[in-house]
């Protein structure tokens, strides 16, 4: 009988242990890859980097400090430009892939997960590189980060290491050769880099997003006093529904009107402006093209 329990009591240290590791990690090998700064550009918008990293209307560019309201309290973006102290200018760029794919920063360990790395951990490692290498071009900015509003945030960061051993998915997106091309970089865009599901798809209560039901819309927490804010569903019944034929979606993208005239605004307002404007032609239609036909099953 003591030897079971000896033996039920290691096996639980060994899953406690196995828990807090924080679960597999994708290495990058970023000297592997001549990061291109031009095109790093690109990748940031196609990320939307700008949105919660910067404050709304005049905010130093990712200086940080833009609010993110969670049911689990409010959030600040960080300051992530080069400046060394407040920034991460001293961060090497395996450091910075371990942000963004594992979640994990060289300055406070595992990071939680308002910051979407559970779907930039589907980034190609080029773009991963290129995105670096325009990082270190943004002007340095010496704005200390704003902590978070959240209850007991030590041992809620503590809690996010068994949060990613059992939720993050390192794992890249695998093309799916029976689609078109356009189809695999708009799921690219929506399902990874773009993080449109991080929205679009409702979460369960341990904010782990619900994929059976994805691109379904839900509500967002409420904030300011304000009432959470309503997500509409994007998988191509609803746009059907709604009238989107795929000329209606692109007006949408470009220029935020809907098919029966109205603006589309709140959270998504910034996603456009920030983000969906500054995309190329090829890169709306690739999004359109994966929204209109719907998941591969
Ligand atoms: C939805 C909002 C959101 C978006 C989009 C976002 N971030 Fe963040 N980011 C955050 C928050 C919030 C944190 C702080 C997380 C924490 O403290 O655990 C963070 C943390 C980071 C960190 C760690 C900084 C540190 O000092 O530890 C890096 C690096 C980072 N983000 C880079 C990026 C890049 C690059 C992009 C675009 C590819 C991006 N973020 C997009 C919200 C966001
Ligand atoms: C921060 C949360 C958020 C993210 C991220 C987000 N959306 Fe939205 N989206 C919204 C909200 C809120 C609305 C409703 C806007 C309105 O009705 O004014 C919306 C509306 C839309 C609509 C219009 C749906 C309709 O019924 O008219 C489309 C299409 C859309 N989003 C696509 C996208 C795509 C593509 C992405 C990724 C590039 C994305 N969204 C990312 C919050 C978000």
């Amino acid at each position: 009988m003591r030897n079971l329990l000896f033996v039920l009591a290691g096996l639980g240290l060994l899953t406690a242990a196995w828990l807090f590791l924080g679960g597999p990690r994708r290495a990058i090998d970023m000297t592997a890859y001549e990061g291109d700064a031009m095109r790093g550009a690109y990748v940031a918008r196609l990320a939307g980097c700008v949105t919660c990293h910067t404050v709304p209307e005049g905010g130093a560019m990712l200086a940080g400090g833009a609010p993110l309201a969670t049911p689990f309290g409010t959030f600040y973006g960080p300051n992530i430009t080069s400046d060394p102290v407040h920034g991460i200018g001293s961060w090497t760029g395996s450091e910075f892939a371990d942000a963004l794919v594992n979640g994990h920063s060289a300055r406070t360990g595992h990071l939680y997960p308002v910051f979407p790395y559970t779907s930039y951990s589907k980034m190609t490692s080029p773009d991963v590189a290129d995105l670096w290498a325009w990082l270190q071009t943004v002007e340095a900015n010496n704005t200390p980060s704003r902590p978070h509003d959240i209850s007991n945030p030590f041992l809620a960061r503590a809690l996010m290491a068994p949060w990613k051993t059992l939720f993050h998915d390192v794992q890249e997106l695998a093309a799916m050769p029976e689609q078109s091309p356009a189809w695999n970089r708009g799921r690219y865009i929506v399902d990874g880099i773009g993080h449109c599901t991080e929205c679009h798809t409702p979460r369960g209560s341990l904010g782990v997003l619900d994929r059976r039901r994805h691109l379904e819309g839900g509500t967002l927490p409420p904030k300011g006093g304000s009432k959470g804010e309503k997500i509409p569903a994007i998988t191509a019944e609803a746009l059907a529904k709604r009238g989107y034929a795929r000329a209606d979606l692109l007006m949408a993208f470009r220029y935020g009107l809907a098919p029966d005239g109205d603006v589309l605004g709140g959270s998504m307002g910034e996603v456009l402006s920030d983000q969906l404007e500054h995309l190329s032609a090829d890169d709306l239609e690739a999004i359109a093209t994966y929204l209109l036909s719907g998941p591969a099953n």
